[in-house]
This record gives structure tokens, sequence and C-alpha cells, in this order.
């Protein structure tokens, strides 16, 4: 069996529901279950025995020894963080304890287990580190995309939480000969994701009627990657990935935040027009320029043809097929956004927006 450490959130969940689906082995699912993590994600895995789930923080050494102790998984695949960025801005602290403390304290004891395990499975081990390319910084319009090599230049406190997991893993292989993974992901969307993140936050709020707030120009360009092509990655890497080595995994589909914007309206306006609402107009009316994230990464990009190349993944999906069957998921799962929506979740968006001058331009 395998152990994932924060099966609950975005991509953890979509990557336990593939993972059973596709290779059918056991799993065990530690998560802390923070704002971010949500166990009806996981709703379609209630019957089955191939799925345990257990709460708790990866912070916490000795249960996560326990645990590995109890079901001697083959792997570890490592998703738990906190991940919102303009979180990190607002609470930094959050983000040193989980990303940095909390993977040093997993890598403690996952070290510590694979240290006792008999040879042929000290062999067979591996520890897979689940990353993203913003530990790289920003990129200019005419700068390459990221490689394996590009220089660490993080600059909000989430990347910098990162980047500093990113070196303790790099550390534990090349001290220890602990048999890591890391991957280095670009900004994934689909099912499941939470509506503080661009993606669903447009598309929900322009269902709610609410502002789409785009932050300054809207010209920051972000690579967008399907979450199943990511779960198909990480299984690649998983399976023939080389120990200690990084792999960037991106979409080759680089775009400007207001052309997602633009293109999430024109969706909606096709599958769910305000006139069936009994509005009138398009979407696009709401969109409403608020004042900018600092310290604001202009220009992300990658260059994924390492692990093409080495182990012959590339994306299934385009933009076209993935955003209209996400936008597609969104309006079937209305229950699951309304759930969400909770308490703790207006609160954040009456922190996060009400300082960032909502009654600003619109469209
Ligand atoms: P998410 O915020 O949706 O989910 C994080 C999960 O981790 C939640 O279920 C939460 O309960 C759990 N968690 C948080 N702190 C924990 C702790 N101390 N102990 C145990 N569990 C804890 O995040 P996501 O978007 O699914 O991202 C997953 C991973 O992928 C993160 O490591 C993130 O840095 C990385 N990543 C994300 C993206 C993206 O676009 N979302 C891109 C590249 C890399
Ligand atoms: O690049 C990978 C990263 O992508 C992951 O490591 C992070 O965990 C993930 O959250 C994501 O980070 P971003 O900051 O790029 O994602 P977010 O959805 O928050 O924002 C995407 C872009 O949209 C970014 O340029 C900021 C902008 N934005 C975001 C929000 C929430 C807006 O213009 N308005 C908004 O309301």
């Amino acid at each position: 069996m395998i152990f994932v450490t924060g099966g609950a959130g975005f991509i953890g969940s979509n990557f336990v529901l593939d993972w059973i689906e596709t290779v059918g082995e056991a799993v065990v699912n530690f998560d802390k279950l923070t704002y971010a993590g949500n166990l009806n994600n996981l709703a379609g895995l209630k019957q089955d025995a191939r799925h345990r789930f257990v709460q708790g923080d990866i912070c916490d050494t000795a249960q996560v020894a326990q645990l590995l102790a109890d079901h001697k998984p083959r792997a570890i695949v490592h998703f738990a963080a906190e991940s919102h960025v303009d979180r990190s801005i607002s609470g930094p602290g959050a983000f040193v304890t989980t990303n940095v403390n909390g993977t040093f304290s997993l890598l403690e004891a996952a070290r510590a287990y694979w240290s006792g395990l008999p040879e042929a499975e000290r062999a067979e081990f591996r520890f897979l580190h689940v990353s993203t390319d913003e530990v790289y910084g920003t990129l200019g319009p005419d700068d390459a995309p990221f490689t394996e090599t590009t220089a660490y230049a993080p600059n909000s406190p989430y990347s910098a939480s990162k980047a500093a997991s990113d070196h303790l893993v790099r550390a534990y292989h090349h001290t220890y000969g602990f048999p890591t993974l890391t991957t280095n992901c670009s900004n994934n969307y689909g099912p499941f994701h939470f509506p503080e993140k661009l993606i669903p936050l447009i598309i929900t709020n322009a269902r709610a009627g609410k502002p789409l707030p785009v932050y300054g120009d809207g010209q920051q360009i972000r690579d967008w990657l399907y979450v199943g092509d990511h779960c198909a990655a990480i299984r690649r890497v998983l399976a023939d990935g080389k120990p200690g080595e990084t792999y960037n995994i991106g979409g080759w589909n680089e775009m400007a935040n207001l052309d997602v914007v633009h293109i999430l309206c024109d969706i909606l306006d096709d599958l769910d027009p305000k006139s069936a609402n009994g509005g009138s107009g398009s979407y696009r009316e709401q969109i409403t320029f608020v004042k900018d994230r600092p310290g604001h990464d202009r220009r992300y990009a990658i260059d994924a043809r390492k692990v093409q190349r080495e182990l012959g993944w590339k994306p299934a999906e385009t933009f076209e097929s993935g955003i209209r069957k996400t936008v597609q998921w969104y309006l079937d799962h209305q229950e699951w956004v309304a759930n969400v929506q909770s308490g703790d979740y207006l609160k954040w968006v009456e922190q996060n927006y009400d300082q960032r001058d909502m009654a600003g331009e619109t469209t």
C-alpha cells in the first residue's frame, strides 16, 4: 500500500480517487482536515476497503511513525501543505509550521521507518514530495521557461516555505541516501478545487452574481494543467523516477489571468446563460479590477521536457477540453460548492477582498 498526506485536499483527493481507480492499490490517507481538507471529496470511496482515512498532523512525528509501522507502505506521496499564496501573505506562520516543520517531521518519521526495512523493501521504497513551480520565482516576458536546474528564487511566504521543504527533501537524499523524488508543478485546475483559488472563485462568484476580482492589470501569466494530468504525472514519477531527481510538470499552456477569466465567462454564458436564470447580459460584465497581490509574480512557465523524455509523460488534456469539463463539474456539484462556502470561507473572502477595493473598475 501507499501512504498519502493531504489526500483530502484538491490535488490529493483527485490523486487518491485516480490511484484507486487506475492502480487499485490500497491507500492510507493522512490529513489534518484544515479548512482546505474535505472528506466529501472522497465520498465515492466510502465503501471501498482500499481507502483508509486517518485524521492527523504531519508535524506529529510519533503518530506518523506509528502509522508507518502499522501499515508498512512501499511509498509515501506527500501533498499536505498550506497552499494559498494570499493566505501566506496575511498569515505566514502556518506555512512555516506545516510546509517546513511538517515536512521535516514527516521526513524524520519516514527515514526512521525506511532505515528499519529489510534490504529488498528498502531498495524499492520511495518518498515523493509534491512541490510547485513557484519556488523558481518570476519570469520576464521573454525568459525561457523554468527547467529543473533553474535557481530557486521564491517570492512569497508560500513559495519560500515550499522551497525550504524541497531543500530538506534534497538534503535527505544527498546525506542519508533516502530515496526521494520531487515534482515541481504549475497551476492545477479541475474538480474539488477550493473556491479561494482563481478558477473556482470566478466560476462560483459568477453564478452568485458577485464581482469577479482580477488582481492588478490581469496580465500575470500562469501555466495551467488539468489536475488529472498532474495525477498521471505523479504516478509515472513514482513508478520510474530516479531517486534524488526532480521533475518539472506543466501543461505547456501559458495564459494571462484576464484571458482565463474571459474564457470562464464565455463558457458560463454558453452552459448556464444569465438569461436562463432571469438575468441578462454576459458574465464578463461582473469582472472587477482590484488591488494587486503584494509581490505578485508576473509570469510562470514550465519546461516539462525532462519528464516527457525520461518517463514518457505529457498532458492528455488541452485547456479547452479541461476547462469546459471543469465548469460543467461546478455546475453539476452545487451542493459541494454550498458545503465548502461555510462560515470560515466567508470570513476569508471578507478579509481578502474588502481591503482590495471591490468597488473598483469593472469591464
Ligand atoms: P489544498 O490546500 O487543496 O490541500 C492541502 C491538504 O493538506 C488539505 O486537505 C489539508 O487539510 C491538508 N493539510 C494541511 N496541513 C496539514 C498538516 N499539517 N498535516 C496533515 N495534513 C495537512 O492544496 P492542493 O492545491 O491540493 O495542493 C497539494 C500540494 O500540491 C501542495 O503541497 C501544494 O504546494 C502542491 N501544488 C499545488 C498546486 C496547485 O495548483 N494547487 C500546484 C503545484 C503544487
Ligand atoms: O503555480 C503553482 C501554484 O498555483 C501552487 O503552488 C499554489 O498552491 C496554487 O494556489 C497556485 O498559486 P497561484 O497564486 O498562481 O494561484 P491562485 O489561483 O491563487 O491565483 C492565480 C492567479 O490569479 C494569480 O496570478 C493571482 C490571480 N488572482 C487570484 C485570485 C484568488 C486574481 O487575479 N484574483 C483572485 O481573486
